[in-house]
């Protein structure tokens, strides 16, 4: 039988995570502000090197898979226990902020820490493990929740990976400590893994504007990328009459504004999105011959993705007949909503209630790598509120004493998944799909089970 677990007690070291996280945010600080960290650039690689000989530094074991992930555990640890996986990205965005994902990984080394000190030594029914995922935002190599992607077996094709400039993801991945030839060995069985939690910055006004201090996610919103082309015809930019014009560029203002309506206007899709555009020859007097432009539509909704998706080809025919440019569209990446778990959510909304803590369950509408995880095990995501909203940009920001609060909800959930175990004397079955119903592993705990701040959120 586990030895109880004084739950209450145990906290994080405030102090260590913000010093951690602002020694994080000084490896790939971009000079033109906020970090720029992409997915297996020279600069993710020493984000996981910094972490690594930090983790060992505080006798912690850790070891990195074939596809760049990095993974820390106790040592003394049980290796063939189900495991209890924490953790988010290393990677930004190109002149992202310092805390989209790498707060959920610093986070989840700080609990991990905590239990690994912790006196009497803390038998868990699910081992602790945290997990630095690879290449989240595929923001470098065309492949968002890489590393995640891996862990759950969905990285057929992964090897067709490639950046910008077509060049192929191996060289990148080997650089990584990764192994190409072995991409298959870091996918885990399912059921190895009885529960995933990860904290992130909501990303967005909703907690900051309510005044709440923790989001407990209930679903992921899906998101297709599209990848399209507009070709029309370079020419000179002082003696082509505007009748007589092919410019790519005007035609792909059209797409840019068609794309927005999808949401803004005719409400198919929750965002709609056009953030990059690559215009060639992109000279002043010159009239644009190609655009490379990429797309991307979100929702928590499968059946209003693929009318978004459609809406989507529909705005590329239209521009195509009406300017003359021919537009090609090709989806690069689709990522399906998924919910969170049932029990986890429950098992942070009693975090937050011990210790105190406001919150309200709400969706995402930021992809993450736990909707990858969701693929093989249940998940629980936690959310802080994120200043003024902004995330993906250099003023991203949150608050230290709600980066020390959220952590120790990730911890006190943890433990609180651990105890929900331990009491029914389950496995991992516990939390699967079937969905048991919580009042009925532990009567005595539902009196204390909060029902009413479940409001469904502000999106
Ligand atoms: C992930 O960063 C996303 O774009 O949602
Ligand atoms: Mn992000
Ligand atoms: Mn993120």
């Amino acid at each position: 039988m586990t030895a109880p677990i004084a739950r209450t007690a145990l906290r994080v070291d405030g102090v260590r995570l913000l010093d951690v996280l602002a020694r994080l945010a000084e490896i790939g600080a971009d000079p033109a502000g906020g970090v720029s960290r992409l997915g297996l650039s020279a600069e993710e690689n020493e984000g996981r090197a910094f972490l690594r000989e930090l983790a060992r530094d505080a006798g912690l074991v850790t070891e990195t898979d074939a596809a760049g992930n990095l993974f820390v555990r106790r040592p003394g640890g049980r290796p063939e226990a189900p495991v209890l996986l924490m953790g988010s990205h290393l990677d930004s965005v190109r002149q992202g902020g310092r805390l989209d994902g790498a707060y959920g990984v610093v986070a989840a080394v700080e609990v991990l820490r905590v239990f690994a000190s912790a006196t009497p030594w803390l038998e868990l029914p699910y081992e602790p493990v945290v997990v630095a995922f690879a290449n989240e935002e595929g923001a470098l190599v065309q492949y968002p929740f890489w590393g995640s992607r891996a862990l759950s077996g969905q990285l057929a094709d992964g090897l067709s990976a490639r950046d910008r400039a077509g060049r192929s993801v191996r060289a990148y991945l080997l650089a990584a400590g990764g192994d190409p030839e072995r991409l298959d060995a870091a996918a885990w069985a399912p059921g190895r893994i009885g529960a995933f939690l990860e904290l992130h910055i909501e990303q967005g006004p909703v907690l900051e504007r309510r005044g709440v201090q923790i989001g407990v996610v209930d679903g992921i919103v899906g998101r297709t990328i599209f990848d399209a082309e507009v070709a029309g015809q370079v020419q000179h930019a002082g003696t082509t009459p505007m009748p007589d014009r092919r410019d790519a560029l005007a035609a792909a203002a059209d797409v840019v504004l068609g794309v927005r309506r999808i949401a803004a206007t005719e409400r198919l899709c929750s965002t709609a999105t056009v953030g990059y555009l690559d215009v060639s020859p992109n000279v002043t007097n010159t009239v644009p011959g190609t655009v490379r432009l990429s797309a991307e539509v979100r929702d928590t909704d499968p059946e209003r993705i693929a009318r978004a998706e459609a809406a989507v080809r529909e705005v590329c025919a239209e521009v195509e007949k009406t300017t003359g440019c021919r537009v090609t569209v090709t989806v690069a990446a689709r990522s399906r909503p998924v919910s969170t778990d049932p029990l986890l959510r429950r098992a942070i909304a009693e975090a937050a209630e011990e210790l105190g803590l406001t919150r309200l369950t709400m969706p995402s509408g930021a992809g993450h790598d736990a909707q990858m995880v969701a693929e093989i095990a249940p998940v629980g995501m936690i959310f802080v509120p994120s200043r003024d909203g902004i995330s993906h940009a250099p003023a991203e920001d949150t608050a230290p004493e709600a980066l020390v609060c959220g952590a120790d909800v990730l911890l006190q959930a943890a433990l609180r998944v651990q105890e929900l175990v331990t009491a029914v004397e389950f496995g991992p079955a516990a939390f699967g799909p079937a969905e048991l119903d919580p009042t009925e592993l532990d009567p005595a705990r539902t009196g204390r089970h909060p029902t009413t701040t479940d409001d469904g959120g502000g999106r």
